[in-house]
């Protein structure tokens, strides 16, 4: 039923549309190097509320009224889907999100990544790490125990200070490592065979956290979040022309609330590549 909803609606848009992309900042990024990668031909907004970031410490109701802001921004710009690229905002404003953008679909990153998950544990213990916001919505647990409450473990932690971290650009240093460490040690104790990266930050982090816990598969959001764009548009034909490639060109239209100092070294941290200024915008 819902896949039929779907059909009717993406076919009345224009597949030549962009796929806007979301974030609370700079660190979804990660998210859209991963659309990058996997969707090619698309064109891409990015939309970084720079200004606010970050909400992972802010209570819910203002990451709603923030995401609201964002999505009736992408909304103007005749986006063909949304990619809420920050998990804390999946994790809590997702319907919120879903009830603005009416007719336009929306993909999170909460149910990709879980079904990555399910689909890769063979012990059924799962991880999850995240911002304190993500981690006390126990949206990723709730999620996971919906499929089947009695073949998965779930066991959550917050990581606030990654996000600071990799901001620093601290990567490789071993304060980083003392830190993750300290969060991670439970996680290891538990016997996770699985580790949801839930966070936009953390994938910049995964060596780290693979020397940690070296047995473990991680789950990266925003890759998973891609192939569930790319069913979602091929299946309703609405995939972008070739001649688009974004490998070849990398354009992004690219919106943020605010300029930091070091946007332009972190985004590229984030991306991969340089980018060019961006559009500065008030919401
Ligand atoms: N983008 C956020 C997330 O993925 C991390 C940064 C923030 O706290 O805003 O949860």
């Amino acid at each position: 039923m819902t896949y039929f909803c779907i059909f009717n609606i993406l076919e009345l848009m224009d597949k030549s549309s962009p796929i806007g992309v979301f974030d609370s900042g700079i660190g979804g990024l990660s998210v859209l190097k991963q659309f990058i990668r996997l969707l090619p031909s698309e064109q891409y907004i990015y939309l970084g509320d720079t200004a606010r970031v970050p909400y992972g410490n802010k209570s819910n109701e203002t990451v709603n009224r923030y995401a609201k802001d964002c999505t009736e921004f992408l909304l103007k710009k005749d986006v063909k889907l949304i990619i809420v690229a920050c998990n804390t905002v999946s994790a809590v404003a997702l319907e919120t999100i879903k009830s603005i953008a009416g007719n336009i679909p929306v993909i999170g990153m909460i149910a990709p990544a879980v079904n990555g998950a399910l689909r890769t544990t063979v012990n059924g213990k799962i991880g999850v790490i995240g911002t304190r916001a993500t981690i006390n919505s126990n949206t990723y647990e709730k999620s996971i125990k919906t499929v089947n409450q009695s073949d998965f473990e779930v066991f959550s932690q917050e990581c606030p200070l990654f996000v600071p971290f990799v901001e620093e650009g601290l990567i490789n240093h071993p304060a980083t490592k003392l830190i993750a460490e300290d969060y991670l040690k439970k996680l290891k104790d538990y016997g996770i065979d699985t580790l949801i990266l839930g966070c936009t930050h953390y994938p910049l982090l995964n060596k780290l956290i693979m020397e940690i816990l070296p047995n473990v598969n991680l789950i990266d959001t925003g890759e998973h979040a891609a192939i569930n764009a790319i069913r979602l548009l091929a299946e309703n034909n609405m995939l972008g022309e070739e001649k688009n490639n974004m490998l070849s060109n990398h354009k992004i239209d690219f919106y943020v609330t605010d300029v930091p100092t070091l946007f332009f070294e972190i985004a590229k941290k984030f991306l991969g590549f340089s980018v060019e200024s961006p559009t500065l915008i008030k919401m």
